[in-house]
């Protein structure tokens, strides 16, 4: 090839490898319940080296939006189920949009696209408590996000569990969906309120849990790559339980009326440990088989083309409730530290490739707190495993877990140095009246971790921080993206 033809080529090959497109509809969660958490401005330069341009949140903390500030992200920014209740005065719900939407609506601000009102409220587990709530809370965040002259780009939707609605026993297809019976008015209520604001519905969809919760659910039709015996519903063959929920989800909305209401799936992944069937080998099955699909704009047999949707999550959380399972601490794609756990090509491309990990992660010292060798009377190890476990996170012990098959002197080790690691690794946390000893080497053996802290993120004072100091944090964050 001549020189000019060899530039003019390496310009096109520059050309199109700019124009790779992005995965449009594909987005993380971002949870941040961890002990020890890394910055946010770590965590965002993860999406942005992992080309994900879309993130869901739990609240509207400012220093994660600090740090998203002049990305372009889109962001899901939410209310928690327990502050449901103080919007249901307008005034407060005005206060809330002004002190986590409006203010961060300038240009190089937060690309808020959402507001999450709630998480799950009604959930089964919640006994009802946020019944009455949610729907007040919903409206009057619309009407002041539509006040303020931001409603037309920014809407408030609610996510809720899969378990809003079902298909009947005597029809169970996915085209015979309705909502709950003890939910069905106030659904309709949220879903026409939602219509008239051109708002999503949103959904999280979990297949791990069908089959968690099912002894007899067919293993292979949690997976998107066939193997399974397909549910046939007027003609159309389902041959995963994704697109059968997501589709009874689009059946529950054509009964109410608003069968084309736009559908965004919240949360959607697969944990990696606490339980027999959550390891890496069936997340990377599930991931591998759901991305392409999120590439290809594949949709459901009822919703062909792009579906929006939020993995769940990006990074581990051990302070979760485990009332669910010992799997909810597990979620991440990432591990605590911004590891990458399996390979998943976020990017769309189809190469099989680890996720980019977090940069310049800061770690506690490299020591372990194990049980003592030289220890004699072990009388009292039970219990001392037990205080361990109960203000740490040992579900990585459990039965089917990826620490399973430790002796019970690895047992010991591995609560004891959970425990240590989980109170920065501070000396007076490796006694266990005398069991416990601090040790340099890694005990680390087969697939079970003995994991080593991260340097926790210095929490930003919770006071006001005032215009002023966003600017600063967004200078601050313009600034280390340039270097
Ligand atoms: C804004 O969001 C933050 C973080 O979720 C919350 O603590 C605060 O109370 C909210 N502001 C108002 C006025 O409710
Ligand atoms: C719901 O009710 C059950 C049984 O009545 C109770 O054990 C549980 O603590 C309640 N949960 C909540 C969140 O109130
Ligand atoms: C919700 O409102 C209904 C009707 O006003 C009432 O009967 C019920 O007790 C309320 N539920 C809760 C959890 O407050
Ligand atoms: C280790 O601990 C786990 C969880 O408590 C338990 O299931 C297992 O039986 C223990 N193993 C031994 C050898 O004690
Ligand atoms: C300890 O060993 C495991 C492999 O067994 C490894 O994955 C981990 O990174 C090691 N930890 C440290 C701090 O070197």
């Amino acid at each position: 090839m001549g020189n000019f033809r060899l530039f003019c080529w390496a310009l096109l090959m520059g050309l199109l490898g700019s124009l790779v497109p992005v995965v449009e509809g594909l987005g993380v969660n971002w949870g941040t319940m961890a002990s020890h958490k890394l910055p946010p401005r770590t965590v965002v330069q993860m999406l942005i080296d992992n080309e994900i341009k879309k993130v869901k949140l739990f609240d509207a903390d400012q220093s994660t939006m600090g740090a998203l500030a002049g990305t372009g992200i889109e962001v899901m920014v939410a209310i928690p189920n327990d502050q449901l209740l103080a919007m249901n005065s307008y005034d407060r719900a005005k206060e809330w949009v002004r002190q986590n939407v409006t203010r961060y609506n300038f240009n190089g601000g937060v690309n808020i696209k959402y507001v999450a009102v709630g998480n799950e409220p009604f959930l089964s587990t919640y006994n009802g408590s946020f019944l009455n709530v949610t729907y007040p809370a919903l409206v009057n965040i619309q009407n002041a996000l539509n006040e303020a002259k931001v409603g037309d780009s920014i809407k408030a939707t609610v996510p809720s569990n899969a378990d809003v609605y079902y298909s009947p026993a005597s029809n169970p297809v996915p085209s015979a969906g309705v909502f709950r019976s003890d939910i069905s008015p106030l659904m309709t209520q949220i879903v026409e309120f939602l219509a008239k604001n051109n708002a999503p519905f949103t959904v999280n969809i979990y297949p791990f849990i069908s089959l968690y919760l099912s002894s007899d659910f067919p293993f292979n039709y949690a997976f998107f790559n066939g193997g399974a015996t397909p549910v046939v519903d007027n003609g159309v063959q389902y041959t995963n339980v994704f697109d059968a929920n997501f589709d009874t989800c689009v059946a529950a909305l054509n009964s109410v009326g608003h069968g084309d209401m736009t559908i965004i799936v919240g949360e959607v992944g697969w944990p990696t440990d606490g339980d027999k069937n959550a390891n890496i080998a069936n997340a990377y099955r599930f991931y591998n088989g759901l991305m392409p699909r999120i590439v290809a704009e594949t949709g459901t047999p009822r919703r062909p083309g792009e579906i929006e949707m939020y993995l769940f999550g990006l990074l581990d959380e051990d302070l979760k409730s485990i009332d669910p399972g010992n799997f909810e601490r597990h979620w991440g794609i990432f591990r605590y530290d911004g590891t990458p756990k399996f390979a998943l090509d976020i990017s769309g491309q189809g190469q099989s490739r680890m996720p980019v990990p977090a940069r310049d992660v800061r770690y506690l010292p490299n020591q372990w707190c194990i049980l003592n060798p030289n220890a004699n009377d072990l009388s009292k190890l039970g219990d001392n495993i037990d205080y361990a476990c109960r203000f740490s996170d040992c579900t990585a012990l459990m039965y089917g877990s990826s620490c399973n098959s430790l002796d019970a002197n690895g047992n010991a080790s591995y609560a004891f140095n959970m425990y240590f690691q989980v109170n920065n690794q501070n000396q007076l946390s490796c006694g266990f009246q005398g069991l416990a000893t601090v040790t340099t080497q890694n005990i680390s053996q087969g697939g079970c971790l003995f994991p080593i802290q991260i340097v926790s993120a210095t929490p930003l004072r919770r006071s006001s921080p005032g215009a002023l100091a966003i600017a600063i944090m967004f200078v601050v964050s313009m600034f280390t993206m340039l270097i």
